[in-house]
């Protein structure tokens, strides 16, 4: 609750700050276009996201902001609210349409409730392996996808890689979609997670990132489904112990501007913030492999938990698939983006 409040009164804050200089007030300094902005009075993105400062993905967006600096001669500066303290990814999201912050870096689902082709990413086993992702993710035509979304707010700078999700959890390992019977599993708070928790016969749980340690502590869940680094920098490998590699989703990290923010953005100075933006992806993809290694060994040695590979991942896929029908009849946008991931 405590930490809700902080989240809220800084969001408001940075709320004021925003209106103030929409008004006219330069007290913070911000330039309202980057037309007019200097080195002396930048124009200033605020960007919000939930991980620690020792994770790959906030160490890319450092490298980003320093680009942006770098590439606009320090007329933009990005400012970077890290771990989850301007509240929740959807938080984030409806702060950055209401014009409270201008970036945020979010997992891609999320951007479903303004765009439904995002649907497609939490989508389980669309991917074959890594150079798969790798490819859709850099293609032209998934770059095109990110730069349509105008009209519903928000234009995605870039992706980066958040690996592949698997279950862990506190007491047993999960080795078929039936060792999940029973058991009360978080989930993103996004219908495509919810929907694959039912598929596979698990409860789901849907809460932000920053309530799953202690809910993981005090029993409220006994597991959750993430990529390695929860663990580590995530610290939930301190309570859940078992880690079965089981890969049902290879969901990216999405990095989104207001298109309001955007439209302020010389023609000169988009081009900045994307190349930026491509660079920091290149950038995170080393720090990724490296991390995700490192964080294998330090969840293995120093915090007892037991990586679990003999999985029956065919049978994890065979409950799942039918969910890519579904998704592809209600959703327009999932199926573009499917036809246009299977070229
Ligand atoms: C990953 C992802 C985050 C997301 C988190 C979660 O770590 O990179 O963006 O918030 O999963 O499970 O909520």
């Amino acid at each position: 609750m405590k930490k809700r409040l902080t989240a809220l009164t800084l969001a408001l804050l940075l709320g004021l700050s925003v209106l103030l200089t929409a008004c006219g007030g330069s007290a913070k300094g911000s330039a309202a276009s980057s037309a007019t902005a200097s080195k002396e009075h930048p124009m200033i993105l605020t960007l919000a996201h939930n991980q620690a400062e020792n994770h790959p993905v906030h160490k890319a967006l450092v490298r980003f902001a320093d680009q942006v600096n770098e590439r606009t001669d320090g007329r933009i500066v990005v400012k970077i609210y890290p771990n989850g303290q301007l509240g929740s990814e959807n938080e984030n999201l409806e702060q950055l349409q209401a014009g409270v912050v201008a970036m945020a870096k979010v997992s891609a689902p999320n951007l479903a409730t303004y765009n439904d082709g995002y649907n497609t990413f939490g989508l389980p086993y669309i991917f074959n392996d890594q150079a798969d992702y790798y490819r859709v993710m850099d293609s032209q035509q998934m770059d095109d996808f990110f730069m349509s979304s105008a009209d519903d707010g928000f234009l995605t700078m870039t992706y980066y890689d958040s690996g592949s999700r698997s279950f862990y959890t506190k007491g047993k390992a999960i080795r078929t979609p039936s060792d999940l019977d029973g058991l009360k599993i978080r989930v993103q708070d996004m219908a495509v997670q919810t929907d694959m928790m039912k598929a596979l016969g698990g409860t789901p749980v849907t809460m932000s990132y920053g309530d799953v340690y202690t809910s993981l502590q005090t029993g409220i869940i006994d597991g959750s489904e993430n990529n390695v680094t929860a663990l580590t920098t995530g610290k939930h490998g301190e309570v859940a112990k078992y880690y079965s590699v089981d890969e049902h989703e290879m969901i990216p990290d999405a990095l989104v501007m207001s298109s309001k923010v955007w439209s302020t953005l010389s023609a000169e100075d988009q081009a900045a913030v994307k190349a930026a933006a491509k660079a920091s992806t290149e950038y995170q993809k080393e720090l990724w492999a490296e991390a995700t290694e490192k964080a294998v060994e330090q969840a293995r040695q120093e915090m007892g938990v037991t990586f679990v590979y003999d999985v029956d991942k065919a049978a994890f896929q065979a409950a799942t698939a039918p969910m890519i029908q579904t998704y592809e009849d209600k959703y327009p946008g999932v199926k573009r983006l499917m036809q246009s991931i299977e070229q």
